[in-house]
């Protein structure tokens, strides 16, 4: 493939669809809720709905079939001052309803009462089977050129700017259950193209659990709550999981990766995400390849520790979906880039000894390069999380002229999978009309009425062939845009419920992903599989989980068999040749910082912590992050700069670097009674420094965050039991000084040499 410049022609394409980071430049902290101050005292003057707050974007105004409304966005928002009936009737009380005299019975009559309780009893939907828990976000995809060589789908042209939705997805829990569980994560893309919608459905894991979709229903039903108590909610830490997973060993590959770190990521912002299967690409040419779809995000593959983790669950169970929503409107905004992987379209489709068509194996990337064609930029949050996020219905056959499906038996289920399960998520045949499902070219589809039809389809000939509509809608051919599929010979062969014999392979992949490891994080696995195991009731699952590892390998399978008190079994497979893949590890390079959280502790007691806080604060913003000020009460310090959290309500998993300012005393809240962090001896008086500043020093050291302190917040460095030679912990004489440096160590996500190997 052809490199034409790509950065330089993206950056040029995307000036315009890209906001500049304006409001991080304004230094405001992103969360405010609405699009103006709210006043103290309730409003009284009749005004119309305010607009959307800065950082929001709805779906853009097409007609159900495609075409441009023109109308603004807003246009599909509440209009006018008054309220009103659906039916548009204003009305002058929604505090009481119609009844027979002040003390008497409700009449039946109020037709308000009833209007506003029956769609108040009908505002929820089922949720998704899996993947129940997302965040969504908008952007523009803008394509460097250079996959025009592999695929003439017409948004991969140099230049060409594509509107997108992404939703972000944990699998295993509902709706309402915390972000920062161990799973892996959706990663669903929305190509609004000129050529019809392309959905790249993916996950932020490059293999799956099961080789066929006829399984899907059996691995989803081991890994969701037991049936009879429905516990445990979005885990995978108990029995019928590891029970199904150790018995059908083509998942310990997926496994093995959820137990990584890849299953807690720090951010959605900070994912890789995976097409997984294969897809069969076709260029002007007619030539085909085989293609894995990669995205690479600007900010690399980052994740919490497991302690992190749990913390978030009851600290800030929204923990990503806020991260997300904060970034974008902070105006740092995510950005990955779309790669392939390009095998030649052979009859045998297998890649170095790789069969593509089963989706437990990867083609290690120092085997095939992934290439660069296009970028991602989510620049807006949604305006309405149900009529968006929640409404948007992603279709693994929703593919474009260039870009057609492969034989992997996985891929072949899903095709049938997302429309029959989105006819009864979304009530009908027709959510494809929902604002934030219409395409963006024109529909002519012969489909007609069903539940919530909003097309006004005219004409009187709804089939082909015919003669009463002039013969409209025509069938295009390739050069009108057609979508054609790819004539790919089939073998001759019989029907038969079998794999090939290549899909015995379950553990080759499993030891190549184990061997591609850093230290420290082999060291996460083992804990994570001796939390999950540890957690099942039955002894017999442990000890058959435990002979999957052994296959793996035996000081994987010896050491987490030694924290569940267990013998460790031995291999019975012959071992394979493993040549690791450094491009699976996430430790070792250095990465942009934008939109990571940084804690200031200061004291409104000690002025001098409140010399620089301003030009701090502005220092943090202008290197494209947010800062946390974090002090004793709440209010206002150095003038006009909000107390973003208190001792009391802030922890350090809040944040991904401390900055000291300060030894504030202990705060007269520094009670156990009032707050369990200030422990059994933090009482006021009992120590230089409050206890819950403590704390914040020494979880962020156990987290091997970047810790920098000045003035008085080198004894509250000491208190928390570091000195200024210990890794990753900066000493200096000014705010700004230690900044600079806390941002090199944040550069490489986590101080790493605190975790000795
Ligand atoms: C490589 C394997 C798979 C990946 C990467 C994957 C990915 C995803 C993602 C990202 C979503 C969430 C979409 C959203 O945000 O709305 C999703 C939903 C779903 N997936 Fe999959 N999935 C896989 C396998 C399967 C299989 C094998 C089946 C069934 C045979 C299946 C059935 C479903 C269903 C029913 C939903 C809910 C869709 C909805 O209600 O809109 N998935 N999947």
């Amino acid at each position: 493939m052809d490199a034409k410049n790509p950065l330089d022609t993206v950056k040029a394409a995307a000036g315009t669809a890209v906001r500049k980071a304006a409001e991080m430049l304004e230094h405001k902290v992103p969360g405010v809720p609405g699009s103006t101050t709210p006043p103290l005292e309730e409003p009284t003057q009749p005004q119309g709905p305010l607009p959307p707050k800065s950082d929001q974007d709805g779906p853009q105004t097409r007609t159900p079939t495609g075409a441009e409304t023109g109308a603004p966005k807003t246009a599909v928002g509440p209009q006018g001052e008054w309220l009103t009936t659906s039916d548009g009737v204003r009305l002058h009380d929604t505090d009481h309803s119609l009844k027979a005299g002040e003390r008497g019975p409700t009449l039946l009559q109020d037709h308000h009462l009833r209007e506003k309780i029956t769609h108040f009893d009908h505002e929820r939907i089922p949720e998704r089977v899996v993947h129940a828990r997302g965040s969504g976000a908008h952007g523009v995809f803008v394509g460097y050129g250079t996959g025009s060589s592999v695929c003439r789908a017409a948004f991969l042209a140099e230049g060409t700017q594509t509107p997108v939705f992404v939703r972000f997805s944990t699998v295993l829990g509902s709706r309402g259950s915390a972000d920062t569980v161990r799973d892996t994560r959706g990663f669903a893309t929305k190509f609004y193209t000129q050529e019809g919608t392309f959905d790249l459905v993916g996950n932020n894991m490059p293999v799956f659990f099961i080789q066929d979709g006829i399984k899907f229903p059996d691995i989803v039903h081991a890994a969701k709550p037991h049936p009879d108590r429905e516990i445990p909610q979005a885990q995978s830490a108990h029995d019928t999981f590891w029970d199904f997973v150790s018995l059908h060993t083509e998942a310990q590959h997926h496994t093995l990766w959820n137990m990584s770190d890849r299953g807690i990521p720090r951010s959605f912002r900070m994912m890789e995400g995976f097409g997984v299967h294969t897809f069969r690409l076709t260029n002007t040419a007619g030539e085909t390849s085989l293609v894995k779809f990669h995205w690479k995000p600007k900010l690399g593959v980052h994740s919490l520790t497991w302690e992190e983790a749990q913390l978030l669950g009851g600290l800030d169970p929204d923990f990503h979906r806020r991260d997300l929503a904060d970034a974008i409107e902070a105006g740092a905004h995510p950005q990955w880039e779309l790669g392939v992987q390009v095998f030649p379209d052979t009859p045998e489709q297998t890649f170095e000894g790789v069969d593509l068509l089963d989706p437990t194996k990867i083609v290690p990337e120092e085997l095939a390069p992934v290439q660069p064609i296009g970028q991602m930029t989510l620049n807006a949050n949604p305006v309405n999380f149900f009529a968006e996020t929640e409404q948007v219905a992603f279709h693994v056959g929703h593919v474009v002229p260039g870009i057609d499906v492969t034989d992997d038996p996985l891929m072949q289920a899903r095709l049938f999978s997302y429309v029959d399960t989105q006819l009864t998520r979304l009530g009908g045949p027709n959510f494809n009309q929902i604002p934030i499902n219409r395409p963006h070219a024109p529909v002519n589809d012969m489909l007609r009425d069903g539940f919530h039809q909003d097309g006004v389809h005219g004409g009187a000939a709804p089939y082909r062939p015919n003669s009463l509509d002039g013969g409209n809608p025509f069938d295009a051919d390739a050069d009108n845009g057609a979508f054609i599929e790819a004539p790919v010979r089939i073998p001759e062969s019989s029907k038969v419920r079998a794999a090939p014999a290549s899909f015995d392979d379950h553990f080759s992949q499993a030891r190549l992903f184990w061997a591609s490891m850093s230290a420290v994080e082999r060291q996460h696995i083992v804990r994570a599989y001796t939390f999950e195991l540890g957690k099942c009731y039955e002894q017999v699952i442990k000890e058959r989980q435990l002979r999957a590892l052994a296959e793996i390998d035996a000081d994987l399978c010896e050491q987490v068999a030694t924290g569940l008190g267990l013998p460790a079994p031995s291999a019975t497979l012959p071992p394979t040749e493993s040549t690791p893949s450094p491009a699976l590890s996430q430790v070792g390079s250095r990465w942009p910082v934008d939109g990571r959280m940084v804690g200031i502790v200061v004291d409104a007691d000690d002025p001098d912590s409140l010399g620089d806080l301003s030009s701090l604060r502005s220092a943090v913003f202008g290197a494209g992050m947010v800062p946390l000020v974090v002090a004793a009460r709440g209010g206002q310090v150095a003038g006009d700069i909000p107390v973003q959290r208190t001792f009391a309500t802030g922890r350090s998993v809040e944040v991904d670097a401390l900055l000291l300012a300060a030894c504030p005393a202990p705060a007269p809240d520094a009670l156990p009674s009032r707050d369990e962090k200030a422990g059994p001896v933090g009482g006021p008086g009992g120590s230089p420094v409050d206890p819950r500043v403590r704390l914040l020093v020494e979880e962020c050291y156990r987290h091997a965050k970047a810790i920098g302190a000045w003035g008085g917040g080198v004894d509250a460095l000491r208190a928390g039991g570091c000195t200024a030679g210990d890794v990753g912990v900066v000493v200096g004489d000014s705010g700004s000084a230690v900044l600079d440096e806390v941002l090199g160590l944040l550069a490489s996500h986590r101080a790493w040499e605190r975790f000795p190997a």
